[in-house]
């Protein structure tokens, strides 16, 4: 039955075949909306012991009480009755000389609602239901570094895309040229009383083909089945390999093996309408735009949805010395320990890192916002001069504007300038996203210099009727 995961082609040819057990739509998420240490079921109130990679909704927050939806402005996923979050650890490429360079993901993910149901299920008759408000869970567990095959270990999985073979349940030792994708099902039965439990997991089972069959006596009640798959670009380190035949991958969590990959979940779906497409979207396609209980998002927004971090530390830079957390690379088979104290931050300080730098008084220019400069829009978003340096900084990239007596200077992945006397409109983040400019400066590390399609745009005081004040962020 698992072996139905292999390709999606042939998922759906399976699919077509049954009906009840059949139906899914798959939920597309773009780019994430945090890589950062932040696990708000693990460990609320403070940085988590690793770092994930985080998709979703803005609510998202270290800690996730009451009613965290009602403070969602964005979310990265394509359906906008869904506020949830889903997050993973995140992987890294460990280099001869034993520094970490972060793998890049394509896109965010890919989330599957599977209608799976069996009619040995003891609440059949009654259908699947969807998760309730306040709902969360945890798939797999980050200490395993060895695989024994039980239900929770089968439901994490690899894909080698353009060198397939069988999937395994550790990181392959091949290039995947078309990318490593990660997999994992989370549990669908539950007891149907508790909203979480101590360990996060004993409130849940898996059914008895681990993403099919029937729920335990224990766990009566069926939930839809949650399925995530990420794909890593892996190939991308193809030359690089420091030994060969030996991948050189490690999780966040300092896993090299693969199984101690685990997904956290916390419900954010408005539920009627969760319900409503479990009841009505029937089709065995996968394709979610035929199911018309959802509002579709378009891209461009669920790619600047973004959350700010307020821990200062790298965890998307290249050749680290350590992995977030510093975490140590734990091969096993043992089950891996926790990490020592190492000097990272075990505290949230109050205020998240603003995303540009303050120039308001040394410079007299004001930050703008993060724009979006490529995608699907022609030309340049800044088009009046520009330089490419490997010592870019925001005041240099004033400093050059403002020489040729521009109005707005922009700054982008990490060492491009760009000036201009013209802004589009549709150049500027949509309301309620923050843009994602979270590339470090090539010639200041503290500071942001745009991203790849995204520029941080600053603009001459002057120039701005009224006080001059640095964009007034969303919440965060
Ligand atoms: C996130 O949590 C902090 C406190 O840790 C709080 O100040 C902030 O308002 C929260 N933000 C959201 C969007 O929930
Ligand atoms: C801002 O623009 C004004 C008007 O073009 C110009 O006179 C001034 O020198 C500029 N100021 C800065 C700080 O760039
Ligand atoms: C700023 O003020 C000038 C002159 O009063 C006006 O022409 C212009 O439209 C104003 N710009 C904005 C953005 O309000």
């Amino acid at each position: 039955m698992y072996a139905s995961f292999t390709s999606r082609a042939a998922l759906v040819s399976l699919a077509c075949l049954v009906a009840r057990v059949s139906a899914f739509w798959r939920l597309p998420c773009g780019a994430p909306l945090i890589v950062e240490r932040s696990d708000p079921i693990v460990s609320p109130g403070r940085p988590s012991g690793h770092s994930h990679t985080i998709m979703g909704a803005n609510s998202f927050n270290y800690t996730m009480d009451g009613d965290y939806t009602s403070r969602a402005t964005c979310t990265t996923c394509k359906v906008k009755e869904d506020l949830s979050n889903y997050w993973f650890p995140n992987l890294y490429f460990q280099g001869a000389d034993g520094s970490f360079t972060p793998v890049k993901q394509t896109g965010g993910a890919l989330v599957y609602y599977l209608q799976r149901q069996d009619k040995k299920d003891p609440e059949y008759s009654k259908g699947l239901i969807a998760f309730p408000e306040g709902f969360r869970m945890l798939a797999g567990n980050p200490s395993l570094r060895s695989y024994s095959n039980t239900l929770a270990q089968r439901a994490v999985n690899y894909v080698c895309l353009g060198n397939e073979g069988p999937h395994t349940n550790s990181i392959p030792n091949k290039n995947c040229p078309g990318g490593l994708r990660s997999q994992i099902v989370f549990p669908s039965c539950w007891n149907g009383k508790d909203l979480d439990s101590p360990n996060h997991q004993s409130h849940m089972a898996y059914p008895s083909l681990m993403d099919n069959g029937y729920c335990p006596p224990t766990h009566p009640k069926r939930f839809i089945t949650v399925f995530v798959e990420i794909i890593w670009e892996i190939d991308a380190f193809k030359d690089k390999w420091p030994t060969p035949g030996k991948h050189p991958f490690v999780f966040s969590n300092g896993d090299p093996t693969g199984y101690g990959y685990h997904g956290d979940f916390v419900n954010g779906w408005d539920v009627d309408v969760l319900q409503k497409a479990i009841t009505t979207c029937t089709d065995s396609s996968g394709i979610i735009e035929y199911c018309k209980a959802f509002t579709l998002l378009p891209n461009s927004g669920m790619n600047t949805c973004k959350k700010l971090p307020h821990v200062q530390e790298s965890v998307l830079d290249s050749n680290m010395k350590a992995l977030p957390g510093c975490n140590p690379v734990q091969p096993g088979p043992g089950p891996a320990q926790p990490p020592p104290a190492c000097g990272a931050a075990t505290a949230i300080p109050p205020d998240p890192i603003a995303p540009y730098t303050d120039v308001i008084d040394t410079k007299k220019w004001r930050y703008l916002a993060c724009g979006i400069d490529g995608g699907s829009l022609p030309g340049r978003t800044l088009s009046g001069a520009s330089y490419a340096k490997s010592d870019n900084t925001v005041e240099k990239c004033i400093d050059f504007c403002q020489g040729k007596g521009f109005r707005y200077a922009g700054v982008e992945y990490k060492s491009e300038c760009f000036c201009g006397n013209n802004l589009a409109s549709n150049r500027l983040p949509k309301e309620g996203s923050l843009g994602a400019c979270n590339n470090r400066c090539s010639g200041n590390s503290k500071q942001f210099c745009g991203g790849y399609g995204y520029i941080g745009i600053y603009e001459n005081c002057s120039r701005v009727n009224g006080t001059c004040e640095n964009q007034q962020l969303p919440q965060w």
